[in-house]
């Protein structure tokens, strides 16, 4: 399927947005925004697109927090302490908000659509509160809070997908950058307060994706990351020619863009993802083996619970379906230890499936209850809290063993390695990924090679977390 058509409308006007970027990163600003991001990576890529609206209505982005008019947080209401987090922060800004009349403070995201104006009430400091859907009437809501009274939009959308704006890359290393191809969930998982935060799922236009992709690899990018809380339910329907795309046909489209682009995608719930989509990524070189796919829990019952509208069998049969097309394909999940009424054989149940299932890479969460979801309604939060921080200890022990084991299996093996930037410990050591995501660090050695190139690696070793190796000599 062509989808990167240079004479399409949306391909247009992304290009319009980026030129607009360019000609504004050269132009003086006389205001100031400073933006710091929480949660997903769908959160850090909204953060850019309201960087694009900014700039576009005249407020320059800065990395120092003394130089700000604006200060914004795009927030995390996903697990309790990601909430703490914030408010923490915002005490931090006291001394700012004091030393600087004028300075604006302004919540976005989650949490602002969790707790819309509640929030003006709780913490007083803030002027301004948007949900995520809300971000393009953030210029008014600036000059509204400009003339000292506090503004708030926390409307949804059920069409808002930010599709024409050209986001402005924040803090990125220039190589890799995350493209959001849909928002907002409809999968209600009891557990969860994304579906009331973000609102009704809808993919964004297909071509406006492609272009933002190949304007990425235009600039230098060497690997996109197609975002969304369940991509494999991306379903575009093209209203000139009423078309379809799935999202097995925007990854070919977006592959297609250049072979030595990587492409990679995130989340994948374990229901959706197709053989077609399998498929697609065994064809293309260029498609990252690796799949983050989240199980929550190894307890059929537990995921009746939480409403994932699969068991553990059938689970288990979609790990050795992407091992039978993709056998060298990484695997990691998301757990949560302590769900309402998880007893231990729940819990052994969730250890002997991530054996089974031989998970690369876990993120590892205790229970934390969310007004308003379905669990909270129904289900009593019943664990107690030691025992949900024990199980999840344990769950992380035996992650260890696994990743450790992943690691060993690695060790002897050739990679190709994407080169991303410096190491963290030294400047003489280069830090890049394989295609399984795997991080890996070598020495520079007298090599020529720089920032987004790709190299040969030889795994001679390991530590926690990170593969250690050598370039490969011919
Ligand atoms: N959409 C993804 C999926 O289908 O699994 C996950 C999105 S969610 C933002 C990221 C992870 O946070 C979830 O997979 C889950 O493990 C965890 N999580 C969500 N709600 C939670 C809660 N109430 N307590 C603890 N962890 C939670
Ligand atoms: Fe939350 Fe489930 Fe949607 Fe993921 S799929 S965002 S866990 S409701
Ligand atoms: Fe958090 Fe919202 Fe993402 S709750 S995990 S920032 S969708």
């Amino acid at each position: 399927m062509e989808l990167y058509s240079p004479d399409t409308k949306a391909h247009d006007e992304a290009r319009q947005g980026e030129a607009f970027t360019s000609n504004s990163k050269q132009q003086s600003f006389e205001k100031f925004f400073y933006v710091e991001s929480y949660g997903c990576a769908m959160n850090f890529a909204d953060s850019e697109v309201v960087a694009s609206i900014l700039e576009q209505n005249g407020f320059g982005s800065t990395r120092e927090i003394e130089r700000a008019d604006l200060i914004l947080v795009n927030t995390c209401s996903v697990r309790e302490k990601a909430e703490q987090t914030v408010r923490k922060r915002l005490t931090e800004f006291r001394k700012l908000k004091y030393q600087k009349p004028g300075l604006l403070v302004g919540i976005l995201g989650c949490m602002a659509e969790r707790l819309k104006s509640q929030l003006l009430e709780e913490e007083k400091l803030v002027d301004i509160v948007v949900g995520p859907d809300a971000y393009r009437t953030l210029p008014d809501l600036i000059t509204e809070a400009g003339t000292g009274q506090k503004a708030v939009n926390v409307l949804l959308s059920r069409d808002e997908t930010y599709g024409d704006i050209a986001p402005v890359r924040l803090d990125g290393n220039g190589i890799s950058g995350f493209v959001s191809i849909m928002r907002g969930c409809n999968n209600m998982c009891s557990f969860c307060v994304v579906p009331f935060t973000r609102g009704r799922e809808r993919s964004r236009d297909a071509f406006s994706i492609v272009a933002e992709c190949r304007d990425l690899f235009e600039r230098g990018y060497k690997e996109v990351t197609l975002l969304g809380q369940n991509v494999d339910s991306y379903y575009w329907n093209n209203p000139e020619t009423k078309q379809s795309v799935t999202f097995a046909q925007l990854l070919e489209s977006v592959a297609l863009i250049d072979i030595s682009m990587r492409v990679r995608f995130s989340t994948s719930h374990p229901k959706d993802i197709t053989d077609e989509v399998l498929h697609t990524m065994a064809k293309y070189y260029n498609i990252c083996n690796y799949i983050h796919l989240p199980v929550q829990s190894g307890s059929t019952r537990m995921l009746q619970l939480m409403n994932r509208t699969y068991t553990r069998e059938w689970y288990l049969a979609k790990v050795a379906r992407i091992k039978e097309i993709m056998p060298d394909c990484s695997i990691s999940t998301d757990i949560i230890a302590g769900f309402c009424t998880e007893t231990e054989q729940d819990h052994e149940d969730t250890i002997s499936l991530m054996q089974a299932a031989e998970y690369d890479l876990s993120y590892m969460y205790f229970y934390s209850e969310r007004p308003g979801t379905l669990a909270a309604k129904r289900y009593k939060d019943d664990i107690p809290e030691e025992v949900k921080k024990r199980r999840l200890q344990e769950i992380v022990d035996v992650q260890w063993t696994l990743s450790n084991e992943s690691n060993k299996r690695d060790v002897g093996k050739t990679f190709e390695v994407l080169i991303e930037g410096d190491s963290k410990k030294s400047s003489q050591q280069w830090m890049g990924r394989t295609s399984q995501s795997k991080v890996v660090v070598f020495d520079k050695a007298n090599h020529s090679l720089k920032k987004g190139d790709y190299v040969q690696v030889t795994v001679n070793d390991f530590t926690k977390g990170t593969l250690l190796g050598a370039v490969k000599n011919n």
